[in-house]
């Protein structure tokens, strides 16, 4: 396939610049970062919510529509005969010029069409519960112009769920107000609601439309509506059916003359005896207020710079400069902010998320919160206290909590054995980031329960124990409902397409299924767990807890080593998983990258041995597969994992969350040259460079999987955006490619390298310290720091004790 890029990064300005909008697939870009968020394509399609892109969908949106990517903010301009728009979609009025600018939190849409040009900026300010609209309009001819201005949204009946289902319902409860320039949406406010939503601009209007089917007409597409196409809008008020928002605006040009207009996209709460000033007129105090706050120009530029700065402090933390232009952008821009997404949306809205199915998962909130926690490190708090509030007394957890209410989602249930492990993870990286040890005596429930708090030791000690108390006839962990991999469901047996491989659970009792996966995550995490025992004085629990370390690395290697590599797991008769004696599915990566990491006989040269399988088996071009050979038929004891056709998601898919766990085993064997072309594979820019039309997604960010070696079109990517991978990455690069390694009294340095690479310097803010640290690499080595110098002076060993303060550190390798 040829390969064809259809935008380009621009590293001074922190945007990828899209310049063709017939991507391969729509490239999205986030909005918001706090509380009000918008999704939003190349093509200005997507959509906002408050919170939770379920209960509190503001905007409609159809995922998997035809033609794709249908419904977004539009804005149409009706010059004479020619209508277009600037994002090209939905009227695809060929451009004379288009350029989407996706940058942190905002995206610019600029275009232009016979002598008028559109540009639009699109961004959450700080703190507001609203989606700003700058739409510039210019005209660069020598003649007056008049054009029709008509913007568009449709609202969403806020539950994004019963929104595309419950028609008998829908179709008769939208209400909209109108009132100046401001159209409101308070479908269901006369009730239970005490929120509603609005559009405005800052601008008379000439006119305006919020009944769809009288502004779009009934038979139309969003590419011809009615309104639109004859230039005159209805002044439609909606009662029921589809509530939509459309200004009509009439717009004259001077020859040169440039006119802005602002939109304000926005949503408000009311107190239950505030919601209402007079009977049916709601109270809009709030909205204006919002709405005042952007009705400027002036106004809205400085908001916009208030969010660049804000941008600009929370890169300024962690910057490269290796020379490696492909590996600083990804390092200093791109990956940092991807952690940022999924730490605030977790798995719940991208364009293969829908935004209604599932809540905050507990193992990859805990993991997403690595990647952000050197950013804002109070939000890594909070989450970490919300995420321990969901577990239960012996240590098990609910899957997933539900974001709004904080509160273990029952449909989901618990019963994943790798769950309560990552609580650990997650709150080391928060004490070794902060120093602060005070979040371990944060009083933290059991289920949410008043009454039952502990101290958060105390759910790490339960969190461990959980391990210690679900142990299998091998000594290893039982795989309850599935570890990482949800869909290795070796207690669900199922010939029922209707059951939920992960919900069903039919198999427990007697069940001989252990987890290879978790045992090496205990290790690791055991180990940390040890480590902050004995930190807080606690030396007895440590020594308690090292002793099942122990025996775990004992079990692993007599029963969880297959000759070359590790065993994934036993399944419920106690059968290996991933062993050469299998047909298929005879080699995992899960265990191989948890196991090397874990170093679990690194003296006996198992890890060696156990990455060099990983490069004979599962690597292909573009990455690591999970499994190889790929599953070719269902095998019912093993569940989901056997339903993918083979080389896609779990069944030797390119999972790409994983390959770091590898690249990081290759870094633990000190190999630094297998960890760099590992993570190479994977890392967006490179695969841009090379494969953008083949990718098909975003190339700014990674995606959750790539197809692999045995699928029909291997290194096409899918499902972008919301994956553990961006926290791994961040991981691998920083503190074990990059070697800039936080830890209680300081940071380690610890780098391991491509024998190649020469030097870099990296500035890292640390508490209140900033390091500047430089590292040479005279002997071209792959690990081994021979010295170091803080600050002109000398250091034994290779950590940099924190001391408040600017500190200059060179490092030699060697
Ligand atoms: C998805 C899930 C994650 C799981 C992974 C592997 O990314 O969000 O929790 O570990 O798939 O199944
Ligand atoms: C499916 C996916 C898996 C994901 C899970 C979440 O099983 O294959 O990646 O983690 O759904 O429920």
């Amino acid at each position: 396939m040829e390969n064809k890029k259809y935008g380009h990064f621009d590293d001074a300005s922190r945007e990828y610049v899209i310049t063709d909008p017939k991507t391969p697939w729509p490239w999205i870009n986030y909005l918001g970062n706090e509380d009000f968020f918008s999704l939003i394509s190349n093509t200005a399609g997507g959509y906002s919510f408050y919170k939770d892109a379920k209960f509190r969908r503001l905007t409609r949106y159809r995922y998997n529509n035809v033609p794709m990517d249908n419904g977004g903010r539009y804005f149409y301009i009706k010059d004479g005969d020619t209508v277009w728009n600037p994002g090209w979609k939905p009227c695809k009025t060929p451009l004379d010029s288009y350029e989407c600018h996706h940058g942190m939190s905002y995206t610019r849409i600029t275009s232009a069409k016979s002598g008028i040009e559109a540009s639009v900026l699109f961004f959450v300010p700080l703190k507001s519960w609203c989606e700003v609209q700058k739409l510039t309009l210019r005209n660069t001819t020598g003649e007056r112009r008049c054009l029709k201005l008509f913007s568009f949204e449709e609202w969403c009946l806020w539950n994004a769920a019963t929104d595309m289902e419950n028609f008998q319902r829908n179709f008769s409860t939208g209400e909209v107000e109108i009132e100046g320039s401001v159209i409101y949406h308070k479908t269901e406010y006369r009730e239970r609601r005490n929120h509603y939503a609005y559009y405005s601009v800052n601008v008379p209007i000439n006119g305006y439309d919020t009944d769809r089917e009288t502004f779009v007409g009934l038979y139309n597409g969003f590419d011809c509506p009615d309104a639109v196409m004859e230039g005159r809008p209805r002044n439609s008020h909606a009662h029921g059916w589809s509530p939509i928002a459309s200004h009509y605006i009439e717009v004259e040009l001077a020859p040169g003359e440039s006119k802005d207009f602002v939109f304000v996209l926005g949503y408000v709460e009311n107190e239950q005896d505030e919601k209402f000033i007079a009977p049916k007129v709601i109270n809009k105090r709030k909205a204006l207020e919002t709405i005042s706050r952007f009705d400027t120009t002036e106004k809205v530029d400085a908001a916009f710079d208030e969010l660049k700065s804000y941008w600009d402090t929370l890169l300024d933390i962690f910057v490269v400069d290796t020379g490696n232009d492909k590996l600083d952008r990804m390092v200093n821009i791109w990956n940092q902010y991807q952690c940022m997404v999924t730490f605030n949306m977790s798995r719940s809205a991208s364009f293969f998320e829908s935004g209604i199915g599932r809540g905050m998962g507990f193992r990859d909130s805990n993991q997403d919160l690595v990647g952000f926690v050197h950013q804002i490190p109070e939000r890594a708090r909070q989450r970490i206290i919300d995420i321990a509030s969901t577990q239960f007394p012996d240590g098990g957890c609910y899957h997933q909590y539900q974001p709004l209410t904080k509160r273990g989602n029952n449909d989901i249930g618990g019963g994943f054995n790798d769950d309560p492990c990552w609580l650990i993870f997650g709150t080391v990286a928060y004490i070794k980031e902060t120093g602060d040890f005070s979040i371990l005596d944060e009083p933290v429930p059991f289920d949410n329960q008043p009454g039952s708090e502990v101290s958060l030791m105390e759910h790490l000690k339960v969190s461990f124990d959980h391990v210690v108390n679900n142990l299998g006839p091998h000594q290893l962990p039982l795989i309850g409902r599935a570890d990482w991999n949800d869909c290795l469901n070796l207690n669900c047996f199922s010939w029922d397409p209707n059951e939920s491989f992960q919900t069903t659970e039919n198999k427990t009792e007697g069940s001989k299924a252990e987890s290879l996966m978790i045992a090496g995550l205990f290790v690791v995490t055991g180990k940390e767990y040890v480590a902050l025992c004995r930190r807080i004085g606690n030396e007895a629990e440590a020594t308690r807890a090292q002793q099942h370390v122990d025996a775990m690395i004992s079990a692993v290697k007599r029963d969880g080593w297959d000759g070359e590599w590790y065993l994934r797991a036993y399944d419920y008769y106690g059968r290996k998983i991933g062993s050469n004696e299998n047909e298929e599915g005879k080699i995992f990566i899960e265990s191989q990258g948890w196991c090397t990491m874990a170093g679990i006989g690194l003296d006996e040269g198992m890890v060696a041995m156990s990455l060099d399988s990983v490069k004979k088996y599962l690597e292909c071009e573009h990455g690591i597969v999970l499994n190889n050979p790929a599953f070719t038929k269902y095998i019912y004891e093993y569940g989901e994992i056997s339903s993918y056709p083979e080389g896609y998601k779990e069944n030797a898919g390119i999972f790409c969350h994983n390959n770091p766990w590898v690249i990081i085993g290759e870094t633990v064997a000190g190999r630094g040259d297998d960890a760099w072309s590992h993570y190479r594979k994977i890392l967006p820019s490179y695969v841009e460079e090379k494969y953008s039309t083949l990718h098909k997604v975003e190339p700014y960010v990674n995606c959750q999987m790539v197809a692999g070696k045995d699928a029909a079109r291997p290194g096409e990517g899918k499902n972008s955006w919301l994956t553990g991978t961006a926290a791994w990455m961040w991981l691998t690069v920083s503190q074990y490619i990059l070697g800039i390694k936080p830890d209680y009294d300081g940071i380690l340095i610890d780098p391991c390298l491509p024998q190649t690479a020469q030097e870099y310097s990296v500035k890292r803010k640390f508490r209140d310290a900033e390091y500047r640290i430089r590292i040479t690499n005279p002997k071209g080595v792959s690990k081994g720091v021979l010295c170091m110098e803080i600050d002109g002076a000398p250091v034994e060993g290779n950590v940099i004790r924190y001391e408040p303060g600017h500190h200059e550190v060179t490092v030699v390798m060697g």
